[in-house]
């Protein structure tokens, strides 16, 4: 599994944190940005990682900001991803298995390391359950950037 990672300023030293974790597990990655905690736009990290995820690059994308919802906007405009911002690993699990998310966001603001480190790994390890009424759910989403995605 390849996974993108980046995050704006507001997120830098959380993204630090997970990919000390990735190292530790062997998880394979790339740092997409940013390299410092100057001050720089979210969308412009969010659009690398949804961007490496939806061209097939990468199988996973997790993005960090200071709340993580603005990384979770922006990304969720680009075709083929279903990012979901997370703060507890149920709903982690969750957006794996029954929303077959593929970009996880964060906010360092929000959770200390620690409970965001149980998040990924809640995220990493969940997959997506298909079949029925998951798959028929996720087809629907995908029906509505067809409507209005261009
Ligand atoms: C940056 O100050 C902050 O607005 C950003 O990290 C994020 O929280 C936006 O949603």
């Amino acid at each position: 599994m390849r996974l993108a990672v980046a995050s704006d300023h507001g997120g830098f030293r959380l993204k630090a944190e997970i990919i000390s974790y990735f190292k530790e597990q062997g998880i394979e990655f790339e740092d997409l940005g940013t390299y410092s905690e100057e001050s720089v736009d979210y969308p412009d990290y969010a659009l690398a990682v949804a961007e490496a995820v939806a061209s097939g690059k990468f199988d996973l994308g997790v993005v960090c900001c200071g709340t993580g919802i603005g990384v979770s906007i922006s990304a969720n405009k680009v075709p083929g991803i279903r990012a979901a911002l997370c703060h507890d690993t149920f709903s982690a699990r969750m957006a794996r298995e029954h929303n077959d998310a593929n970009v996880l966001t964060l906010g360092q603001r929000v959770v200390g390391p620690g409970l965001a480190l149980e998040i990924v790994r809640a995220f990493l390890e969940a997959g997506f359950q298909g079949g029925g009424r998951h798959s028929r759910r996720v087809d629907k989403i995908c029906g509505i950037e067809k409507k209005y995605c261009r």
